[in-house]
């Protein structure tokens, strides 16, 4: 395969030897300065010169390695959350072609087995109203495999049923999270729209960085934008151990936090717990599925070449940090050289840092993934390093607001006030007046069902966790830092002290009236065609049900002493229906 190294050290040298003339120049005596600057004039010229003359031919970036993305059409414009539709009423017939035209949410899970970290991962997504949730690789453990071959089994099986299952289009949006340590705590709307919100912003950003590629032979009007977000990886505040030279450590771009939210140490503490996360930690990735895909068959051709137990996160870290390097390639190759300069005096450069990045780039090769990291917690938190950065908190709590972010040194603190996103809506712990006198199963129980009363509880006054730091509620945690505080953080979530009756509520709101009508209108505000409640989903289409994988572990779950899930009481076998009403597992109900 041809190869080119990438032209950095040279231009760079020019630049600063410009830049300590100039500095010399503006250090001299009075008496001077008329002539200096005469001569800044003249040096600024060919300066202005020197770009086209000292630089070498350099390739194209955007053209030279594939840079375009799987369709045009931008997932921040997707419509994956419709607004309720009132112009079918519930006496309509059941339209023949029950076809979700809008994309889905799928919510993948790799877990070979359930246990307490899967299940909290499990029962969370439910209660918080997630589309079921598909096990990757469940039941399918090589028995004596190495850890290393799990993860690249687990890898393999995800990739291919994003690619191969007949349920998954590309236009798709998956949510893939680390199966062992994920705690749920915002509803998918809240985190599809952030997610669609934060790239439309930062793609606002970047088209002001990279500009435009004009395509051959087209009109300027179909000009693309060179670089798009289009997939958001958890931030951390480390980088993959022992890469400190690899662009996936040294490239990436810089944490949108402003540069002492941790106090006049951040970035600098030496153990990294006052770093801004900025490095792409791989617990959980949103995104539509051919995009998806196209990263997960990069990493698997990584993997093919290493053999280390965290190859994934090794191989996403390198493919993040390389893209980010073709991008400032292409950039420097375009930008106007004085800009440049200047902006690099005055210390407002944007440029990424390949200082001493020395690759050989494949032609052909695709480099451009669209990979972004969500620095600021809105989606995803990672634990690690982060341990002191949360609080839960309850907001309509007046006094504690106003004082969290002082407590936690934050510069320049204000109230935190609860995010519209979250205070618009349904008040989580409203019941269905029909539940009680219905006989769906699971069927009501004063004791099993008893949540607190919606009429002065809600969202206002439940406590969410926090990061103070960012002012962000995020929509999940990846609890990937110290094991022994997850029983704790677990018994902190808002849901915690009702988590059996909020997913015996979720269960009962597969097949209640709410689910006849949304299958009445073709399912239209439904994440997941499949339909089905209380049950899971294997990547080899086997459905599943909570008790199945989850039972044995309710004191983890709930602590409640209210016996196994779903056999508290004598019931037959759940009945799980799907959106057209048809039986999926257990035992059709009888009307009497
Ligand atoms: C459905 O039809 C019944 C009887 O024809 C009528 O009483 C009811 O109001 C209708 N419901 C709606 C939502 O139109
Ligand atoms: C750029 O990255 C190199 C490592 O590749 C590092 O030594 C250097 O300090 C970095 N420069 C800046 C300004 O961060
Ligand atoms: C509000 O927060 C303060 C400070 O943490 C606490 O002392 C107080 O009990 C809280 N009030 C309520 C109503 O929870
Ligand atoms: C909540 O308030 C409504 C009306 O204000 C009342 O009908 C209902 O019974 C109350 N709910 C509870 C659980 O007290
Ligand atoms: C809500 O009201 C009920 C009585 O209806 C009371 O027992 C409960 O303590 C109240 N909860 C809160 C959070 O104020
Ligand atoms: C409700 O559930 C509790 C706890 O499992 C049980 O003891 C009680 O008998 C149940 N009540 C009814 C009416 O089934």
């Amino acid at each position: 395969m041809a190869s080119v190294d990438a032209p950095l050290p040279q231009f760079t040298d020019a630049k600063s030897k410009a830049t300590t003339v100039l500095w010399q120049v503006y250090h001299r005596p009075r008496a001077q300065r008329k002539t200096i600057a005469l001569s800044v004039i003249a040096l600024i010229f060919v300066f202005y010169m020197l770009p086209s003359s000292s630089k070498r031919p350099e390739p194209d970036f955007w053209t030279k390695f594939p840079s375009q993305h799987p369709f045009p059409e931008r997932p921040e414009d997707a419509q994956v959350i419709l607004p309720p539709r009132t112009d079918i009423n519930i006496n309509q017939t059941l339209p023949h072609d029950l076809d979700k035209p809008n994309p889905r949410l799928h919510l993948l899970v790799p877990a070979s087995q359930g246990s307490r970290g899967v299940c909290r991962t499990l029962t969370s997504a439910m209660i918080l109203g997630y589309p079921p949730p598909t096990l990757v690789g469940y039941g399918h453990d090589v028995p004596g495999a190495t850890e290393t071959e799990r993860m690249v089994e687990q890898i393999t099986r995800a990739r291919n049923y994003i690619r191969d299952s007949k349920t998954v289009h590309d236009r798709d949006f998956v949510l893939m999270v680390d199966g062992l340590d994920t705690f749920f705590q915002l509803p998918p709307q809240v985190l599809v729209t952030r997610f669609q919100n934060l790239i439309r912003t930062n793609n606002q950003k970047l088209q002001e960085k990279f500009g435009f590629a004009g395509l051959d032979g087209r009109p300027v009007s179909e000009n693309v934008q060179k670089y798009t977000q289009r997939v958001l990886f958890g931030a951390s505040k480390v980088c993959f151990p022992g890469l400190q030279d690899d662009p996936g450590c040294a490239s990436v771009p810089e944490s949108t936090l402003p540069p002492d939210v941790y106090g006049w140490k951040t970035d600098s503490y030496p153990d990294g717990h006052l770093n801004r996360p900025k490095w792409l930690n791989p617990g959980a990735v949103i995104g539509q599925a051919a995009d998806i895909r196209l990263i997960y068959d990069e990493v698997l051709r990584l993997l093919d070449q290493s053999t280390k137990k965290s190859g994934d996160y090794q191989a996403l870290t390198q493919i993040y940090g390389r893209q980010e390097v073709i991008r400032e390639l292409e950039r420097r190759r375009t930008t106007n050289g004085v800009k440049e300069w200047f902006y690099r005096l005055v210390g407002i450069s944007d440029a990424a840092n390949i200082t001493g990045i020395s690759l050989r780039l494949e032609t052909g090769h695709r480099y451009e993934y669209g990979i972004g990291v969500d620095f600021e917690s809105q989606l995803f938190f990672n634990q690690i390093m982060s341990r002191n950065d949360v609080e839960w908190v309850k907001y309509n709590n007046i006094t504690k607001m106003s004082m969290l972010q002082a407590q936690h040194g934050v510069p320049r603190e204000h109230r935190l006030l609860l995010p519209t996103d979250i205070s618009t809506l349904p008040n989580p712990y409203y019941q269905s007046p029909f539940a009680k006198e219905s006989t769906l199963r699971p069927v009501w129980n004063a004791t099993l069902d008893k949540l607190p009363d919606p009429n002065n509880t809600s969202w206002h006054n439940s406590p969410l966790m926090t990061n103070v730091h960012s002012g962000h509620i995020p929509a999940l945690a990846h609890l990937n830092g110290d094991p022994k505080l997850r029983n704790a953080w677990w018994e902190k979530m808002w849901f915690y002290p009702w988590a059996r009756a909020l997913l015996r509520k979720y269960v009962r709101s597969a097949h209640g009236f709410d689910t006849a009508q949304s299958a009445l209108l073709g399912g239209q505000d439904w994440l997941e065609v499949r339909g089905g409640r209380g049950g899971i989903w294997t990547d080899d289409e086997t459905w599943i049900t909570l008790a199945e994988v989850c039972n044995g572990q309710e004191r983890d779950l709930f602590d409640d002493g209210l016996g196994l899930w779903s056999k508290e009481v004598d019931d037959p076998d759940e009945p799980v229906y799907n959106q057209y009403g048809s039986l999926i597992s257990g035992k059709e109900e009888s009307f009497v």
